[in-house]
Protein backbone atom coordinates (compact mmCIF):
# COMPACT_ATOMS: atom_id res chain seq x y z
CA UNK A 1 0.00 0.00 0.00
CA UNK A 2 2.76 2.13 1.63
CA UNK A 3 4.60 2.22 -2.18
CA UNK A 4 1.79 2.88 -3.93
CA UNK A 5 0.88 5.72 -2.41
CA UNK A 6 4.19 6.50 -3.28
CA UNK A 7 4.51 5.95 -7.19
CA UNK A 8 1.25 8.33 -6.98
CA UNK A 9 3.07 10.78 -5.15
CA UNK A 10 6.44 10.23 -7.38
CA UNK A 11 4.02 10.73 -10.37
CA UNK A 12 2.75 13.92 -9.03
CA UNK A 13 5.75 15.12 -8.49
CA UNK A 14 6.59 14.45 -11.86
CA UNK A 15 3.22 16.04 -12.99
CA UNK A 16 3.80 19.13 -11.83
CA UNK A 17 7.45 19.47 -12.28
CA UNK A 18 6.58 18.96 -15.86
CA UNK A 19 3.82 21.19 -16.00
CA UNK A 20 5.91 23.68 -14.23
CA UNK A 21 9.02 23.36 -16.71
CA UNK A 22 6.44 23.62 -19.68
CA UNK A 23 5.18 26.83 -18.14
CA UNK A 24 9.17 28.47 -17.73
CA UNK A 25 9.41 27.13 -21.31
CA UNK A 26 6.03 28.80 -22.75
CA UNK A 27 7.83 32.36 -20.45
CA UNK A 28 10.52 31.97 -22.05
CA UNK A 29 9.81 31.72 -25.26
CA UNK A 30 7.56 34.84 -24.90
CA UNK A 31 10.64 37.00 -24.04
CA UNK A 32 13.23 35.21 -26.27
CA UNK A 33 12.77 37.47 -29.21
CA UNK A 34 15.85 39.47 -30.33
CA UNK A 35 15.81 42.84 -30.66
CA UNK A 36 18.70 45.19 -31.99
CA UNK A 37 21.38 46.24 -30.17
CA UNK A 38 21.14 50.67 -29.67
CA UNK A 39 24.03 52.12 -31.79
CA UNK A 40 26.66 53.25 -30.00
CA UNK A 41 26.76 57.12 -28.92
CA UNK A 42 29.77 57.61 -31.00
CA UNK A 43 31.74 55.11 -33.66
CA UNK A 44 33.16 54.77 -37.18
CA UNK A 45 32.21 52.46 -39.55
CA UNK A 46 33.82 51.69 -43.15
CA UNK A 47 30.92 50.78 -45.56
CA UNK A 48 30.90 49.12 -48.72
CA UNK A 49 27.97 49.55 -50.62
CA UNK A 50 26.86 48.05 -53.96
CA UNK A 51 23.71 50.49 -55.56
CA UNK A 52 22.56 48.01 -58.53
CA UNK A 53 26.36 47.16 -59.23
CA UNK A 54 27.84 50.80 -58.46
CA UNK A 55 29.90 50.24 -55.65
CA UNK A 56 31.20 52.91 -53.10
CA UNK A 57 33.14 53.15 -49.83
CA UNK A 58 31.26 55.22 -47.37
CA UNK A 59 33.38 56.27 -43.96
CA UNK A 60 30.50 56.66 -41.31
CA UNK A 61 31.20 58.87 -39.00
CA UNK A 62 27.67 58.83 -36.31
CA UNK A 63 28.35 61.35 -34.02
CA UNK A 64 24.85 61.66 -31.45
CA UNK A 65 26.33 63.68 -28.20
CA UNK A 66 26.78 66.30 -31.05
CA UNK A 67 23.67 65.95 -33.22
CA UNK A 68 26.00 65.24 -36.19
CA UNK A 69 26.35 62.00 -38.80
CA UNK A 70 28.85 62.32 -41.70
CA UNK A 71 28.98 60.10 -44.54
CA UNK A 72 31.92 60.53 -46.69
CA UNK A 73 31.36 58.58 -50.33
CA UNK A 74 34.29 57.28 -52.29
CA UNK A 75 32.63 56.06 -55.66
CA UNK A 76 34.57 53.34 -57.43
CA UNK A 77 37.43 55.26 -59.63
CA UNK A 78 34.90 58.37 -59.25
CA UNK A 79 34.01 61.05 -57.07
CA UNK A 80 34.52 61.75 -53.34
CA UNK A 81 30.67 63.14 -51.64
CA UNK A 82 30.35 64.23 -48.90
CA UNK A 83 26.71 64.19 -47.08
CA UNK A 84 27.31 66.27 -43.65
CA UNK A 85 24.06 66.33 -41.90
CA UNK A 86 22.82 67.84 -38.50
CA UNK A 87 20.05 66.96 -36.00
CA UNK A 88 18.38 70.18 -36.84
CA UNK A 89 17.36 68.85 -39.67
CA UNK A 90 20.10 71.40 -42.19
CA UNK A 91 22.11 68.71 -44.24
CA UNK A 92 25.18 69.66 -46.43
CA UNK A 93 25.95 67.59 -49.80
CA UNK A 94 29.65 68.50 -51.22
CA UNK A 95 32.44 67.86 -53.29
CA UNK A 96 35.83 69.40 -52.87
CA UNK A 97 38.50 69.60 -54.88
CA UNK A 98 40.09 68.17 -57.56
CA UNK A 99 36.49 67.80 -58.28
CA UNK A 100 33.80 70.52 -59.14
CA UNK A 101 32.94 72.52 -56.24
CA UNK A 102 29.53 71.74 -55.91
CA UNK A 103 27.32 72.20 -53.05
CA UNK A 104 23.47 71.43 -51.75
CA UNK A 105 22.01 72.01 -48.67
CA UNK A 106 18.74 70.71 -47.95
CA UNK A 107 16.59 71.24 -44.98
CA UNK A 108 14.49 67.75 -43.71
CA UNK A 109 11.87 67.85 -41.21
CA UNK A 110 13.92 65.66 -38.69
CA UNK A 111 17.41 65.10 -37.85
CA UNK A 112 19.84 62.24 -37.85
CA UNK A 113 18.43 59.10 -36.53
CA UNK A 114 18.57 57.95 -33.22
CA UNK A 115 21.14 55.44 -31.63
CA UNK A 116 17.56 53.17 -31.02
CA UNK A 117 16.08 54.36 -34.04
CA UNK A 118 15.70 50.42 -34.79
CA UNK A 119 13.35 50.04 -31.36
CA UNK A 120 10.00 48.37 -32.89
CA UNK A 121 11.64 46.38 -35.62
CA UNK A 122 10.45 43.66 -36.86
CA UNK A 123 12.21 40.56 -36.22
CA UNK A 124 12.76 37.62 -39.49
CA UNK A 125 14.93 34.84 -37.67
CA UNK A 126 18.59 34.07 -38.41
CA UNK A 127 20.66 34.09 -41.48
CA UNK A 128 23.83 33.29 -42.80
CA UNK A 129 25.47 36.67 -44.27
CA UNK A 130 28.75 37.50 -45.21
CA UNK A 131 30.26 34.28 -43.60
CA UNK A 132 28.16 35.54 -39.97
CA UNK A 133 25.59 34.04 -38.12
CA UNK A 134 22.77 37.13 -37.69
CA UNK A 135 19.71 37.89 -36.68
CA UNK A 136 17.52 39.65 -39.00
CA UNK A 137 14.99 42.83 -38.61
CA UNK A 138 12.85 44.46 -40.68
CA UNK A 139 11.44 48.08 -40.32
CA UNK A 140 8.48 49.34 -42.10
CA UNK A 141 9.80 48.22 -45.33
CA UNK A 142 12.12 50.18 -45.40
CA UNK A 143 15.27 48.55 -44.71
CA UNK A 144 16.56 45.00 -43.46
CA UNK A 145 19.27 45.13 -40.67
CA UNK A 146 21.43 42.31 -40.15
CA UNK A 147 23.60 41.82 -37.05
CA UNK A 148 25.78 39.45 -35.68
CA UNK A 149 24.38 37.09 -33.20
CA UNK A 150 27.79 36.79 -31.00
CA UNK A 151 29.16 40.31 -30.78
CA UNK A 152 25.60 41.95 -31.94
CA UNK A 153 27.72 44.29 -34.07
CA UNK A 154 26.32 45.17 -37.29
CA UNK A 155 26.78 43.01 -40.43
CA UNK A 156 24.93 44.19 -43.14
CA UNK A 157 21.88 46.52 -44.70
CA UNK A 158 19.37 46.12 -47.06
CA UNK A 159 17.19 49.42 -48.57
CA UNK A 160 14.63 48.37 -50.03
CA UNK A 161 13.36 51.28 -51.75
CA UNK A 162 17.08 51.52 -53.55
CA UNK A 163 18.12 47.66 -53.61
CA UNK A 164 21.22 49.36 -52.25
CA UNK A 165 23.01 46.57 -49.62
CA UNK A 166 25.57 48.22 -47.50
CA UNK A 167 28.14 45.64 -45.73
CA UNK A 168 29.73 46.64 -42.60
CA UNK A 169 33.77 46.35 -42.89
CA UNK A 170 34.77 47.95 -39.68
CA UNK A 171 32.84 48.90 -36.32
CA UNK A 172 34.83 51.75 -34.22
CA UNK A 173 32.61 52.14 -31.23
CA UNK A 174 33.57 55.35 -29.81
CA UNK A 175 35.44 56.90 -32.86
CA UNK A 176 35.15 60.25 -33.12
CA UNK A 177 35.67 62.75 -36.38
CA UNK A 178 37.93 65.66 -35.23
CA UNK A 179 35.78 69.14 -34.94
CA UNK A 180 37.76 70.90 -37.70
CA UNK A 181 36.41 68.16 -40.64
CA UNK A 182 32.49 68.75 -39.93
CA UNK A 183 32.98 72.11 -41.41
CA UNK A 184 31.09 72.55 -44.85
CA UNK A 185 33.24 74.60 -47.53
CA UNK A 186 32.25 78.26 -47.58
CA UNK A 187 30.38 78.41 -51.48
CA UNK A 188 27.74 76.38 -48.84
CA UNK A 189 27.27 79.72 -47.19
CA UNK A 190 26.78 81.84 -50.43
CA UNK A 191 24.17 81.15 -52.84
CA UNK A 192 24.22 77.88 -52.87
CA UNK A 193 21.13 75.30 -54.09
CA UNK A 194 18.94 75.11 -50.78
CA UNK A 195 16.05 73.01 -50.86
CA UNK A 196 13.33 72.33 -47.94
CA UNK A 197 12.02 68.47 -47.44
CA UNK A 198 9.23 67.82 -45.97
CA UNK A 199 9.07 64.14 -43.94
CA UNK A 200 7.74 62.06 -47.44
CA UNK A 201 11.57 61.59 -47.97
CA UNK A 202 13.25 58.32 -46.95
CA UNK A 203 16.92 58.42 -47.56
CA UNK A 204 18.67 61.77 -47.38
CA UNK A 205 21.26 61.58 -50.02
CA UNK A 206 19.62 59.29 -51.53
CA UNK A 207 17.68 62.45 -52.93
CA UNK A 208 20.48 64.95 -53.04
CA UNK A 209 23.40 62.22 -53.93
CA UNK A 210 21.64 59.69 -56.01
CA UNK A 211 23.43 56.71 -54.58
CA UNK A 212 24.33 58.53 -51.28
CA UNK A 213 24.24 56.47 -47.99
CA UNK A 214 22.56 58.27 -45.80
CA UNK A 215 20.76 56.95 -42.56
CA UNK A 216 18.93 59.50 -42.15
CA UNK A 217 16.01 58.52 -42.12
CA UNK A 218 12.49 59.30 -40.83
CA UNK A 219 12.13 56.90 -38.66
CA UNK A 220 13.78 57.88 -35.25
C1 LIG B 1 26.36 44.26 -56.99
O1 LIG B 1 25.00 43.96 -57.07
C2 LIG B 1 24.61 43.44 -58.32
C3 LIG B 1 23.10 43.26 -58.28
O2 LIG B 1 22.45 44.47 -58.05
C4 LIG B 1 25.31 42.15 -58.59
O3 LIG B 1 24.97 41.67 -59.87
C5 LIG B 1 26.82 42.36 -58.52
O4 LIG B 1 27.48 41.13 -58.62
C6 LIG B 1 27.20 43.01 -57.21
N1 LIG B 1 28.61 43.35 -57.22
C7 LIG B 1 29.43 43.06 -56.21
C8 LIG B 1 30.86 43.47 -56.36
O5 LIG B 1 29.04 42.51 -55.20
C1 LIG C 1 22.14 73.55 -38.14
O1 LIG C 1 23.45 73.46 -37.63
C2 LIG C 1 24.48 73.69 -38.58
C3 LIG C 1 25.82 73.46 -37.89
O2 LIG C 1 25.92 74.18 -36.73
C4 LIG C 1 24.35 75.10 -39.15
O3 LIG C 1 25.35 75.32 -40.13
C5 LIG C 1 22.97 75.26 -39.77
O4 LIG C 1 22.78 76.55 -40.21
C6 LIG C 1 21.89 74.91 -38.74
N1 LIG C 1 20.59 74.93 -39.38
C7 LIG C 1 19.56 75.57 -38.87
C8 LIG C 1 18.28 75.48 -39.63
O5 LIG C 1 19.66 76.22 -37.83
C1 LIG D 1 12.40 76.63 -46.68
O1 LIG D 1 11.70 76.89 -45.47
C2 LIG D 1 12.10 78.11 -44.86
C3 LIG D 1 11.42 78.24 -43.52
O2 LIG D 1 10.50 77.25 -43.31
C4 LIG D 1 11.74 79.27 -45.81
O3 LIG D 1 12.14 80.50 -45.22
C5 LIG D 1 12.46 79.08 -47.13
O4 LIG D 1 12.06 80.08 -48.04
C6 LIG D 1 12.13 77.69 -47.71
N1 LIG D 1 12.97 77.50 -48.88
C7 LIG D 1 12.56 76.89 -49.99
C8 LIG D 1 13.54 76.76 -51.11
O5 LIG D 1 11.42 76.45 -50.11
Amino acid sequence: MASATEAINKLLFIFLFLQQYSLLIMADDSVSVPVPADWPQQFHSVLFINRSGDLQKTDLWYDWPNGRNFNIIQHQLGVLKYDLEWDNGTSFYYTLEPFDKTCKIVHFEVGILRPNWLHGANYLGQEHVDNFLCNVWEKVDFISYYEDVLTRRPVKRIFSSSGMVAHVMTFEVGAVLEDKHWQAPVYCFGDAETQNKTSTSLLHSQDAFPGGSSHGILMR
